[in-house]
């Protein structure tokens, strides 16, 4: 097994929760009945920015604004590869004035910022791995949305369809485990069409593949910095198969916001400088 994974420290964008809540029911597991336990949610966020701190990770922040309650997925704002950021259009109009509040904060930091004209849910659907960006449709994302993203940035998108509402978005079927042309992914075959797990299976022949309990316990919504993988302490079977390929799990957990649908990498948003 492999001991030298070598982790790049990375910066990413965040949004505290605080107007986080359940108010509406946009994918199967939003119950707007179910109560969260907002001091609970807030702890465990913070939980999340001092374990990416502790591992060298920069960590900004986007001032929440009242009434969004979704905004703390600021994975969902964009795509930001080489400094360059892709912006969102949500698919969901409780969620469309997220993209301005966040395009403030990119112009702030000084980046300009593309509108896409079709529905575009940042990385929630858009996974850059290796030589290419793996982009979901099927929920939210739209195929034109993925040729936007291919002329803008010019690199090829490989787009794949996710059939299962529960892995609404890629970010919770497969994530990314290094950098570099050659990185891997880890991911859940069955949320995608067969043909797309055909794709899949081509081009990375030694990826980790998750099981349904993984999925379920929002195992593959997780953040690798290429050596430690910051992850849902649920997904076990995912996390040892991760140890057995050299690295180093660190388990976060999120469960208050699975009420909503999101995990790790649904409150991170990676600036690609
Ligand atoms: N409630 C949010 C929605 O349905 C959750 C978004 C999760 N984000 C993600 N990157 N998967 O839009």
């Amino acid at each position: 097994m492999p001991d030298n994974r070598v982790p790049r420290p990375r910066r990413f964008l965040v949004c505290e929760p605080r107007h986080f809540a359940v108010q509406y029911a946009i994918n199967p597991w939003m119950h707007p009945d179910t109560p969260v336990d907002v001091d609970l949610a807030r702890g465990q966020w913070a939980a999340l920015i001092s374990a990416y701190r502790a591992h060298g990770h920069t960590v900004d922040s986007v001032e929440p604004v009242a009434g969004l309650p979704d905004m703390v997925f600021a994975a969902n704002s964009a795509l930001v590869l080489a400094g360059r950021v892709f912006g969102s259009r949500f698919h969901a109009p409780q969620r469309r004035p997220e993209s301005a509040a966040y395009e403030t904060w990119f112009k702030a930091a000084g980046f300009d910022v593309y509108r896409p004209e079709s529905v575009c849910e940042g990385e929630g659907d858009l996974v850059p791995a290796g030589r290419y960006v793996l982009a979901g449709t099927g929920f939210r994302t739209t195929p034109e949305a993925h040729r936007e993203v291919q002329e803008f940035f010019g690199v090829p998108v490989i787009g794949l369809q996710l059939v299962d509402p529960r892995f609404y978005h890629l970010d919770t079927a497969l994530f990314v485990l290094d950098d570099g042309p050659e990185a891997n992914i880890a991911y859940y075959p069955e949320a995608f069409s067969p043909g797309s797990r055909e794709v899949l299976a081509r081009l990375f022949p030694d990826a980790v593949i998750a099981t349904r309990e993984d999925a379920l316990a929002f195992g593959l919504n997780s953040v690798s910095d290429g050596r430690h993988v910051f992850i849902a302490p649920g997904a076990e079977a995912l996390a040892g198969r991760l140890v057995r390929r050299g690295y180093v799990p660190v388990p976060v957990d999120l469960s208050e916001f699975q009420k909503a649908g999101g995990g790790i990498k649904c409150c991170t948003q990676e600036i690609r400088s």
